[in-house]
């Protein structure tokens, strides 16, 4: 199959670079001229593990190129995906369509022959048909046929979540595009990964449903980590004991921070507004926007209480401040709420991420970055572990309880055992333990 990828960003460049790895060719369109020029120079804009490797092989062998002439791609292609930013609108919480309008007025103008187009960007109920009315408004004659395929890809695990999915979702309404769908996924369906057909706006609400309850769920989790906190429990026994059930499974019940990224908290404010809209809202989500919030404001809390509430002219150090391991996203991360609060309390904040210090520079501009979580540590007043990375899961805690001023750890990832933590020499907390 000739396939278009509209947007380099994470899901187009993902999508492209795994649809040519299943052997199809794919051309893969961004506007912006920089990034094109680098992905033709093998470089990778996003840090996502195995995508820089597959992208050289595809290339290698021809089935994978990059252009920033849209009309070309499109004109031969049998399906076009449309996968720009939906960001949440200033203001109002809702999703900033512009660019996929935009996008659809574009590839309208360049269809030739019958092509599916396809949203893969998370889009608000009612957005394909709208795609689906602004191609026949610009281009009346246009042989075409809309489809909604969300992407549950997670950062960090994406190639691994493309190729072994739970499910691929798709919605359409016609046979000829269903055609075209099942050929591009044949080489999932031949692995047995279901594919659930459905019409457009069912697709485009179990993106929204999918993302709003692993907001919940986490949201559930951290509130009962709260509450054992208070009754001498323990979260993560509590977290296994539950996740047993197959009805909850245990993924998604690790507490935390709070969560972040650029899908949960974009996606269940998008949801809360569709339900508002609609009038019927949706409160449950609604609440577990405002818990999210709130629990930032609980882990500055937890550090200062550590810290005895006195932070001016303490040494914090910071490990991770990545919204999550294994990517170098910042977007909507519990540190950049965090952090500056530790700052505005007069702290000195050290900063350890192994990929995190590109994006997040500009964002937390007055902490010092260093690389080696043992010199972060020298003479410390407190130690916070933000983001689970691998590189922090087994330090010698001894040698940073030695290394610091005041030996005190918060470990709002809850990676390391109580006991060990103690028996190094650290005051440690922990999350819902
Ligand atoms: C998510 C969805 O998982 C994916 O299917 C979707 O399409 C895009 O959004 P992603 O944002 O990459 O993926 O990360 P994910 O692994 O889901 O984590 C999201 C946030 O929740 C992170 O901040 C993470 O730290 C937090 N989280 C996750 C928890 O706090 N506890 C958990 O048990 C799981």
């Amino acid at each position: 199959m000739q396939l278009t990828m509209i947007g380099t960003g994470y899901v187009g460049l993902v999508s492209g670079v795994c649809f040519s790895d299943f052997g199809h060719d794919v051309t893969c369109v961004d506007k912006l001229s920089e990034k094109i020029a680098a992905l033709h120079k093998g470089e990778v804009p996003i840090y996502e593990p195995g995508l820089e490797d597959m992208m050289a092989k595809n290339v290698a062998n021809g089935r994978l190129q990059f252009t920033l002439d849209l009309n070309d791609a499109v004109g031969s292609a049998d399906a076009v995906f449309i996968a720009v930013g939906t960001p949440t609108r200033r203001g109002d919480g809702h999703a900033d369509l512009t660019y996929v309008y935009d996008a659809a007025r574009e590839i309208a103008r360049a269809l030739k022959d019958y092509t599916v187009i396809v949203t893969k960007s998370t889009v608000p109920v009612g957005t394909n048909r709208e795609v689906e009315r602004v191609i026949r408004a610009e281009n009346p004659d246009a042989d075409f046929d809309v489809c909604s395929n969300p992407e549950f890809l997670r950062e960090g695990a994406a190639i691994e979540d493309f190729m072994r999915p739970d499910r691929v979702v798709v919605g359409l309404e016609s046979e000829q595009a269903k055609d075209v769908m099942a050929k591009i996924y044949r080489p999932l369906a031949l692995r047995e990964a279901p594919i659930v057909y459905t019409d457009l706006e069912s697709a485009e609400m179990i993106k929204y449903a999918a993302n709003a309850f692993l907001a919940t769920k986490i949201t559930f989790i951290n509130e009962i980590a709260n509450l054992c906190e208070k009754v001498g429990a323990d979260i993560q026994s509590v977290a296994k004991g539950m996740g047993m059930d197959n009805r909850i499974g245990g993924k998604f019940l690790h507490a935390g921070p709070g969560y972040g990224g650029s899908c949960f908290p974009k996606d269940t404010k998008a949801l809360a507004r569709i339900g508002q809209e609609h009038a019927s809202p949706i409160k449950i989500i609604e609440t577990v926007i405002t818990i999210n919030d709130e629990r930032k404001r609980q882990m500055i809390d937890k550090i200062m209480h550590l810290c005895g509430d006195k932070m001016k002219g303490k040494k914090i150090a910071i490990l991770g401040v990545t919204f999550k391991p294994n990517t170098d996203d910042m977007r909507d991360s519990p540190s950049l709420t965090i952090v500056p609060a530790l700052v505005g309390a007069g702290a000195d904040v050290y900063v350890v991420d192994p990929q995190g210090r590109k994006e997040g520079e500009e964002m937390l501009p007055t902490v010092t970055w260093i690389e080696d979580p043992y010199v972060a540590a020298t003479n410390a007043d407190a130690i916070v572990v933000l983001t689970e990375w691998n590189e922090f899961r087994a330090l010698d805690l001894k040698r940073i309880a030695d290394e610091m001023k005041t030996p005190k750890m918060a470990d709002l990832r809850n990676i390391y055992d109580p006991r060990e933590a103690k028996e190094a020499g650290l005051d440690y907390v922990s999350i819902g333990r």
